[in-house]
């Protein structure tokens, strides 16, 4: 480690096996909804009925999960966003309001349709609201120059989507330190904290391998590591467990928790309730807006 800001970085190195730090207590069982099995490579599901194993953290005295006290990291504010098509407007998103403090593991659910992947492209600006602000760590985009933009999302917002979105070109080393030609931390040497994120995330022995040769899991561990390349403040996670298997996707939402329980802020999108569950917090969209708002106590 050259710096001590990388070094800083790591904090979160061995997160996979200290389950013991943190606060984390007993684990409480759930079962997740049984999904399509991936028979690919190495991922080990042989049950439909997989029990997951939810980490239940312990944030203060009382031990509630509930909503942290903290900064502000992401606010949407009045935001509206419709599509033209055929040359009619067509509103997708009317009025969403929602703030997400640092810290938090936000999960936004809804049916499909109702615009949850249309939001998350919104807050990582890969599209822009028709009406409306989006305020990223005080910062207001609509006030940034499209290279400030991309130089925020490059930086502080990592995306981990339900297909992977890896390069089939690229190793997976690779494939990781890809943003880092865009956007970098100076000071850090991105091949080293490429190695370290696969190294995390249990991929040590896949560095060279192609995304053909990985498995769905395998695959989401390395999406996983290239979002964290340049330590970003905010995960953003569109369904990302929607095309694994049950097991599989336990094991990501675990990686969650515990990037979360480091203080990485999560949004994660999600139809289904079980994994939701995962969440500090829950939001509903539906029709348009966002419909419901509860903290999840774990206790
Ligand atoms: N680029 C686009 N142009 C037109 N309509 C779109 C576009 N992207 C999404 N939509 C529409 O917006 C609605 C919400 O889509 P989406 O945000 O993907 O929903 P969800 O992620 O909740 O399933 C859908 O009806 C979809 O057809
Ligand atoms: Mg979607």
């Amino acid at each position: 480690m050259e710096t001590k800001e990388s070094d800083a970085e790591f904090s979160e190195a061995g997160f996979l096996n200290q389950e013991k730090e943190n606060g984390i207590s007993g684990p409480e069982k759930k079962e997740l909804s049984p999904k399509k099995r991936d028979s690919t490579l190495d991922d080990r599901s042989d049950e439909e009925s997989f029990v997951c194993e939810v980490p239940r953290y312990r944030r203060g005295a009382d031990g509630a999960r509930g909503r942290k006290a903290g900064t502000p990291v992401i606010e949407v504010i009045n935001v509206k966003k419709s599509y033209m098509l055929g040359g009619q407007e067509v509103p997708i998103l009317s009025d969403i309001n929602l703030t997400v403090l640092e810290g938090e593991f936000l999960a936004i659910m809804g049916p499909s349709g109702s615009g949850k992947s249309t939001l998350m492209n919104l807050i990582g600006f890969l599209d822009r609201p028709t009406e409306g602000k989006i305020i990223i760590k005080g910062l207001d985009i609509n006030k940034l120059s499209d290279k400030e933009v991309a130089r925020l999302r490059g930086l502080e917002i990592g995306f981990i989507f339900q297909t992977f979105n890896l390069i089939p070109r690229l190793t997976a080393l690779e494939n990781v330190e890809l943003p880092t030609y865009a956007n970098s931390r100076s000071g850090v040497n991105s091949r080293k904290r490429a190695e370290e994120l696969l190294t995390l995330v249990g991929l040590e022995d896949r560095m060279r391998h192609k995304p053909s040769e990985l498995s769905g899991g395998q695959s989401q561990r390395v999406a996983i590591a290239r979002a964290l390349i340049n330590d970003p403040t905010i995960l953003l996670a569109d369904e990302p467990t929607g095309n694994l298997d049950s097991k599989t996707g336990c094991e990501i939402l675990n990686m969650f928790t515990k990037l979360n329980a480091e203080g990485r802020t999560i949004v994660m999108i999600t139809h289904d309730p079980e994994i939701a569950k995962y969440a500090d917090r829950v939001v509903l969209v539906k029709d348009g807006s966002i419909q419901n708002s509860s903290d999840q106590i774990s206790d």
